[in-house]
């Protein structure tokens, strides 16, 4: 039996190089040798959307296509929608008897992004769908009974909240769930062309499905130095390293041999024509799928409708013994 293995992301926006060494080579790596489940985790999206669900909706497809392109395969992980799978919803019921308010407002990560999201919780006002994410979370990973999440390092609080409520749900009603585990990468954080960390919100990403023109406008833009040559020292120069951590990406070389291949080069422009040519290598066939699987709106279709089916009987299996445990199988 091979291990299961559930992971997730939140649709609201198109993935970029940040997520592809992050946690998308990982997947297509993982997925022969795990039983694995990949989440849109569209309800969870919603707790800081609720305004415009448009926006979610729209990236659910925007999100699958950026998993095929790289090379995610339907037919070995179960890609799936959370909403299709209302068990979660309904096991974070269950859960949230299992969790207090206080230790949801010690969870750093939602301290953290209560914070980023003044705009909507004004003067912390926070939703109770916010607060509670981490219940619904830990749902997430609980219904299917994974064993491993892979994550970053700021997910790291959801695994140990998942791991408390895991235990406590044992200690009081018996057996029934594992204690999953965080599956960290080993890659340290991308950072974006402003040397900031990569994200949609500071505007600063190179996207999977960005266009060779867009490529070659943010490289050409980049931010550089005032130092000379082309060479990689992450805390001296954090902006040439990083577009030399780009070339590294786009080419598969060692940092060395990159340094090798630019020694003497004093223009920085030179370097970043190779480096936009070199990532527009590298991004061409994961566009090219890309395309070929927007044309498919039925196979797109599909994948999901199969996917959560599938979601689907793992959960009904898990509620089953659930709601025995709980005494509510009536
Ligand atoms: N919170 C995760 C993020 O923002 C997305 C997510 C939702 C997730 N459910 C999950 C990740 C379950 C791992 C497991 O990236």
């Amino acid at each position: 039996m091979k291990k299961r293995i559930l992971t997730g992301d939140r649709p609201t926006g198109r993935l970029h190089l940040g997520h592809y060494v992050g946690s998308l080579v990982n997947r297509v790596r993982l997925q022969d040798e795990y039983d694995m489940y990949i989440m849109i985790a569209d309800v969870q999206a919603l707790t800081d959307n609720f305004e415009t669900p448009e926006k979610v909706r729209s990236n659910v497809k925007e999100l699958l296509l950026d998993y095929l392109s790289v090379g995610i395969d339907p037919e070995r992980v179960t890609i799936f929608v959370q909403s299709l799978i209302p068990e979660i919803a309904e096991l974070t019921v269950f859960f949230s008897n299992l969790v207090t308010v206080a230790q949801l407002q010690r969870n750093p990560t939602v301290k953290q992004e209560i914070a980023d999201k003044g705009h909507i919780f004004k003067n912390g006002n926070v939703t109770f769908g916010f607060l509670g994410y981490p219940v619904s979370q830990s749902a997430d990973i609980l219904f299917c009974k994974a064993e491993l999440v892979p994550v970053g390092e700021d997910q790291l609080p959801m695994i140990e909240q998942a791991r408390e409520i895991a235990k406590r749900f044992n200690r009081l009603y018996g057996e029934v769930f594992p204690e999953p585990e965080a599956m960290l990468g080993d890659v340290a954080r991308l950072m974006g062309l402003d040397g900031r960390k990569m994200s949609k919100s500071f505007n600063n990403a190179i996207y999977l499905s960005d266009s060779t023109e867009e490529v070659e406008k943010k490289i050409m833009a980049a931010k550089t130095d005032d130092k000379e040559g082309i060479t990689f020292d992450m805390k001296a120069r954090p902006e040439i390293s990083n577009l030399i951590r780009y070339y590294q990406i786009a080419t598969g070389k060692e940092v060395e041999e990159i340094e090798k291949e630019f020694a003497g080069e004093t223009s920085f422009k030179v370097f970043k024509e190779a480096l936009a040519k070199a990532l527009n290598e590298f991004l061409d066939p994961i566009r090219q799928k890309r395309d070929t699987f927007a044309k498919n709106e039925g196979l797109l279709d599909k994948v999901l409708r199969n996917g959560s089916a599938r979601a689907k009987e793992a959960a009904e299996d898990t509620m089953a013994e659930v709601r025995r445990a709980m005494k509510i199988d009536y």
